[in-house]
């Protein structure tokens, strides 16, 4: 294999228009691959001066033609969509659209409609974008406008391709190569318009987190740090690097401070596509405003953004170089907002726009929604942009009047303009957004088996790596909320001391049996029903997963695995607690050895529990439901543990049940513990006896006719007369007729050993965060429906 060395020099590309720069001094004589990039977008910052960084890029520089050593490219990079349409199946009825006071009526994709004629739509399906096309260049911010309902998120979904392809037809390119979902995925950012953040964290180790998962390991911790402060001070959040994030309960940043954090999180890596969904929304004006410029900073350093908004103002159309209107799923302008001002005003006979309106793009707004309601709806608007793309189709090279100029520029050639040496399509198009500094996650580039494609590794970062991130993450949110632990905690000394005073210092008389069987059923499925507040926690962490992993920033395999290493010590500590309030205060037998069984097993108990409970929140997403049917099942759990009707008396039907009850394990194994204790290494000798000869009647009537003289004259009969030979041939009081093993053979406690028990008690564990994982793949699929 041909292996190169580059170093490449991006220079400042702050000025659009001018063609940027970028030496590639390529040094055949290394035999290491290796591009070395130096971000020197501002002028280079001490910081960034320590974020020189090696990006490994064997197959994209075996692409460039680098025999004369250094060349000079153009480095443009469009992403062109054409002619997506996106039909969904008909499932929602506007009933209310049929009123007249809901003026805001008309169906997407229906132009024709009018608010007092509406009917509703008879077809099976319907169209929420209809016949799409445009082209977003790196350096610009592509806006997309319109009216609430118009199709501005699911434009916004379509491009990021987070919605399913089938039901969505054109074409989506990058540098006029055919992009999907998963080489999107590695190459993209997708900023959603809620804030999905740790409350918890501050700003910083928030930001910090994402640098450490979505930055390669080539960029050492202090290369990571530097990204860190370069991000805080491009974001503007220096100040409150040091604040936590916040919530309804408790104060942190701003409204406006989270948004950028948000996007920070989503961009620390360098993406080249940027796509964000009303990302100004809730803000006040100067907020979204520093948002949107921010935008345009991380455009003008080689992103493609792309990005809906509402309302925006003068001062934020004065950062968006590129345009598109939206009404009703249909594009009814595309252009430079400067230029939207005459656009309308042509289209309002030439009568300037009316300055009650605010600006062109309000004007618009409000004119789409007088137009909704009336007949023939927004078709003037549509068929108008319509003829003007057509007749820039045909003039494209002579057009020269504003409208003519912008709006139909998105029918021009989606081939990108490139040195021959930079390879067309994806590659060019990563190449060159490296080269312009971007991408920071791309020193897994790694050879396709298809000579011709490049590839991103899917993951920045090893498993382990992102395990001890992830743990760190979650531990320094629990210290943060240490109140929850210790709820837990006192929460589970309570009961056990509670029980302990219930069933204090229990005898071995028949019915302490009974009452020692009881206690430990109780103590068993009260460790389980204790785990079910482990269910809104991945509630509540869910939408961060999903975006989290919806990006590839780690493996799903990897939260699963860093979820349950934190848990295991925190559910150590419950069981020690627990079992050293219960075990000698109910007076259990087995001394040390006893007690280390008990506590291991309330710890695998807890521990299967919580993997139940955790596998639970993944597959039902509400936190009611997911009560509801924990407790249920549970309690069917304990119903068929065998401790209410022993396996032999369980009917056949039910036994599959018995066998999968998780409370059955740890009931049994802490039953054998108690009954079977005298040798820790062999279940076999019985120590203490629960039921002796003179016992026998004290739980039936003849127990109240019968004084113990008389019970001594009867046993000594039955001895004389019917003993002889067997194993009462002594048969007295005091001889023992229930021990251990009987009872357990009573209980049909035969099968399994108490280790057994054990391990099966934890192997249930793993197999239900084997499920997790499993329902997280199935679930957590980044798509919307
Ligand atoms: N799966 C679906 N089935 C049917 N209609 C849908 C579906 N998804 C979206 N819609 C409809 O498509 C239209 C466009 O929705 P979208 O969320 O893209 O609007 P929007 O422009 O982002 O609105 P807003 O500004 O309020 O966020 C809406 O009328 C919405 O109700
Ligand atoms: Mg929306």
């Amino acid at each position: 294999m041909d292996i190169e060395t580059g170093r490449i020099l991006s220079s400042s590309n702050s000025c659009r228009g001018t063609p940027r720069e970028a030496a590639w001094e390529i040094t055949k004589s290394n035999p290491h691959t290796s591009l070395q990039v130096l971000d020197d977008h501002d002028g280079p910052s001490p910081e960034e001066e320590s974020s020189l960084m090696e990006i490994n890029v064997q197959s994209l520089l075996k692409e460039i033609d680098a025999k004369n050593g250094v060349a000079q490219f153009d480095l443009e990079i469009s992403f062109e969509f054409r002619n997506l349409t996106y039909t969904v199946p008909n499932t929602r009825r506007t009933l209310f659209c049929a009123l007249p006071k809901f003026a805001n009526c008309a169906r997407p994709g229906d132009s024709s409609s009018t608010s007092r004629h509406v009917k509703l739509p008879a077809s099976p399906s319907v169209t929420l974008l209809q016949n799409l096309s445009g082209k977003a260049r790196d350096g610009e911010i592509l806006a997309v406008m319109g009216p609430s309902g118009s199709g501005k998120s699911t434009l916004i979904d379509a491009l990021a391709q987070r919605i399913s392809r089938e039901k969505l037809s054109g074409s989506i390119t990058l540098n006029g190569q055919e992009v999907d979902g998963h080489q999107l995925r590695n190459i993209s950012a997708y900023v959603m318009q809620d804030d999905l953040l740790f409350p918890m964290l501050t700003v910083q180790e928030t930001l910090t987190f994402s640098a450490s998962v979505r930055l390669p390991a080539c960029h050492t911790k202090a290369a990571k740090r530097a990204r860190v402060s370069t991000l805080l001070r491009q974001l503007g959040l220096e100040k409150v690097a040091d604040t936590i994030i916040g919530d309804e309960g408790c104060r942190g940043i701003s409204g406006g401070e989270r948004r950028r954090v948000s996007i920070g999180v989503d961009i620390v890596h360098g993406p080249l596509l940027l796509f964000l969904d009303e990302p100004t929304s809730g803000l006040d004006s100067s907020s979204a405003y520093m948002v949107v410029k921010t935008m345009k900073h991380i455009a003008d350093m080689g992103s493609i953004v792309i990005m809906s908004v509402h309302q925006p103002s003068d001062r934020i159309l004065g950062l968006i170089q590129n345009l598109m209107f939206l009404a009703n799923g249909q594009m009814i302008y595309m252009g430079h907002p400067k230029d939207l001002t005459d656009y309308f005003t042509k289209f309002n006979h030439g009568y300037p726009i009316p300055s009650a309106h605010g600006n062109a793009a309000e004007f618009a707004l409000d004119l789409i929604q007088v137009l909704n309601c009336m007949p023939g709806g927004i078709k003037p608007l549509v068929d108008r942009f319509k003829s003007i793309r057509a007749s820039a189709h045909g003039h494209s090279s002579s057009a020269t009047t504003a409208d003519q100029r912008r709006p139909c520029d998105l029918s021009t050639s989606s081939k990108a303009v490139l040195h021959p040496a930079i390879p067309t399509g994806i590659s060019g198009a990563i190449a060159a957004s490296i080269a312009k500094g971007r991408l920071m996650s791309t020193s897994g580039y790694v050879e396709h088996c298809n000579d011709s494609a490049t590839l991103i590794l899917k993951f920045a970062n090893s498993r382990w790596h992102e395990i001890g991130v992830l743990i760190w993450r979650c531990i320094a949110n629990i210290r943060r909320t240490p109140e929850l632990f210790y709820t837990r905690l006192g929460t589970v000394i309570g009961s056990g001391l509670l029980l302990s005073t219930i069933f204090w210092q229990l005898d071995h008389s028949p019915k302490g049996l009974q009452e020692r069987l009881g206690f430990f059923a109780f103590a068993m499925s009260f460790t389980y029903y204790s785990c079910v507040d482990t269910l809104p926690i991945f509630l509540q962490e869910r939408f961060i997963f999903m975006r989290e992993t919806s990006h590839n920033a780690y493996r799903k395999s990897s939260y699963v695995l860093a979820n349950a290493i934190v848990y295991i010590p925190f559910l150590g500590v419950l069981s020690l607690a627990f079992a050293v309030t219960t075990f000698w205060g109910v007076g259990l037998s087995g001394g040390v050895h006893g007690f280390l069984f008990f506590f291991l097993i309330i710890w695998a108990s807890f521990w299967s529990g919580n993997s139940f409970a955790t596998f639970l929140s993944a597959i039902i997403p509400n936190v009611i439901l997911g009560y509801t049917v924990v407790v249920a099942v549970l309690a069917y759990f304990l119903l068929l543990s065998g401790f209410f009707r022993s396996r032999d008396r369980i009917p056949d039907y039910w036994l599959w049940f018995h066998y999968m009850s998780l409370i059955k394990y740890p009931y049994e194994a802490v039953v054998r513990n108690e009954l079977m204790n005298s040798s820790l290494a062999s279940d076999n000798a019985a120590a203490a006896c629960y039921e002796t000869a003179g016992e026998i009647f004290s739980a039936t009537p003849l127990g109240l006719i019968l004084s113990q003289p008389k019970i001594v004259t009867v046993l000594e009969y039955l001895r004389q007369n019917y003993m002889s030979g067997t194993a009462y041939q002594n048969l007295n009081t005091s001889t023992c007729m229930i021990d251990g093993a009987a009872v357990l053979q009573n209980q049909s406690i035969t099968q399994l050993g108490k280790w057994s028990c054990l391990g099966i008690t934890v192997a249930f564990g793993a197999l239900y965060r084997l499920l997790f994982y499993v329902a997280l793949i199935i679930s957590a699929k980044n798509s919307r429906r």
